[in-house]
């Protein structure tokens, strides 16, 4: 059997508080600090501990020779260990799976502190609402009495400033008031297939096809992309459309069609609740809309590039954008969350893990008649102003 290390990877020195009744006997304060070395690996989900003579071994070790086992039982030992966890890969077929996946990575052409960044800033199994309830972070009250008032709303205007005219009577000033992040929906009111088609056909449908060179294509769409590269996908989670079998589909943007998809084990009201980490106000949305991006078409052009990942989640921004507008100028309620189980999603949807990632998710779907969970609505656009 040969290895070598994983190519990508960062060590972050953790120091965590404990409660240390010696330290407190002693005279001391009775907090200890227990240090860790945790590996973080672009091709693993999650950390890995290791000690500081395995660390430092760790990152002498080759990332592109393989080296045979060692016969010198204690070093065998480390690499054994090391090949467990991941962070070392081989050859032999018992380290498979892990070896192909550190391949996919190897392959693709992420920056490696953004390839860093988007395995472990994915989550999964998270509870958010429950998290926040257990931390009692809910309200704005709640966060002021934990971490003082917040930085302004806005910097200091300058003595110099020069005031500018307004346009209020603009009927585009009115359509944009109107948008307010919907956590109020009714579920049991379908969306007509027909306007959740004309919402795609706005917002991801390509309006255009430019051949630069034969099989080269780019798209037109009313939505930015960075390099026009359009890498983002979105899937459907349809839980109440009309004309529609409530599943999950693939929206296909040039096409403007919906390619159905097996749907995860458990039902679809399960599935959204997981992916959106608990968030029932957004859960129970008629239809949800995964943002997936597909990394390689993105990194062909902007390759090992530091700005690909920061642009991507401008192009995610745009689209989430263009939804809420579509939706709003039809009458519905529209959302965008970040707080999502992306690892939930990518299992739902059966992508390739740092081939295809889930960036957001947005919703839409009819407004309830009452609205119980909170929304931000000062001018009453949405909800009757109550005083
Ligand atoms: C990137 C992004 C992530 C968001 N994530 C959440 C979220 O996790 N949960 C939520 O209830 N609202 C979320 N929102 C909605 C914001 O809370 C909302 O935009 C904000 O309160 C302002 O309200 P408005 O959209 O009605 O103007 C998110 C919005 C954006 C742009």
């Amino acid at each position: 059997m040969n290895f070598r290390r994983c190519r990508t990877m960062i060590v972050e020195p953790v120091e965590r508080a404990h409660f240390d009744l010696d330290a407190l006997l002693a005279g001391g304060s009775g907090v200890g600090f227990e240090q860790s070395l945790q590996v973080r690996a672009a091709h693993l989900p999650a950390p890995c501990t290791v000690d500081a003579v395995s660390c430092l071994w760790l990152l002498q070790c080759s990332a592109e020779q393989w080296q045979p086992l060692p016969a010198e039982p204690q070093a065998r030992q480390r690499v054994l260990a090391l090949l467990e966890q991941g962070l070392l890969v081989s050859d032999d077929p018992a380290h498979a799976g892990a070896a192909a996946v550190e391949q996919q990575v190897r392959d693709s052409q992420w920056w490696p502190l953004s390839a860093l960044h988007y395995q472990h800033s994915r989550w999964d199994g998270v509870d958010s609402v429950g998290d926040m309830e257990r931390s009692q972070l809910m309200t704005a009250q709640d966060l002021v009495r934990s971490f003082g008032p917040p930085p302004a709303e806005a910097p200091a205007r300058r003595s110099d400033a020069r005031p500018l005219p307004r346009c209020d009577e603009d009927p585009m000033q009115a359509q944009l008031q109107a948008r307010a992040t919907c956590r109020n929906f009714d579920d049991a009111r379908a969306v007509p297939l027909p306007m959740l088609a004309r919402l795609l056909q706005q917002v991801l449908m390509a309006q255009a096809q430019v051949e630069t060179e034969p099989g080269v294509r780019f798209l037109k769409k009313n939505i930015p992309s960075a390099g026009s590269l359009h890498p983002l996908e979105a899937y459907v989670v349809a839980r109440n459309v009309e004309g529609l079998p409530p599943g999950l589909y693939h929206y296909h943007a040039t096409a403007h069609e919906l390619g159905p998809i097996a749907v995860p084990p458990g039902d679809l009201d399960s599935f959204c609740q997981r992916l959106l980490a608990g968030q029932h106000w957004f859960a129970n949305a008629p239809v949800q809309l995964i943002l997936v991006c597909r990394f390689e078409r993105m990194f062909w052009k902007y390759r090992g590039h530091a700005k690909a990942y920061r642009a991507l989640t401008l192009d995610a921004g745009h689209v989430s954008q263009a939804i809420y507008s579509a939706a709003t100028a039809q009458g519905l309620g529209a959302f965008v969350t970040a707080a999502i189980n992306e690892a939930e999603a990518e299992r739902g949807l059966g992508l390739q893990p740092m081939a295809e990632g889930v960036l957001a998710v947005c919703g839409v779907g009819w407004r309830a008649a009452e609205r119980v969970t909170a929304e931000l609505d000062p001018l009453g656009q949405v909800w009757p102003v109550t005083r």
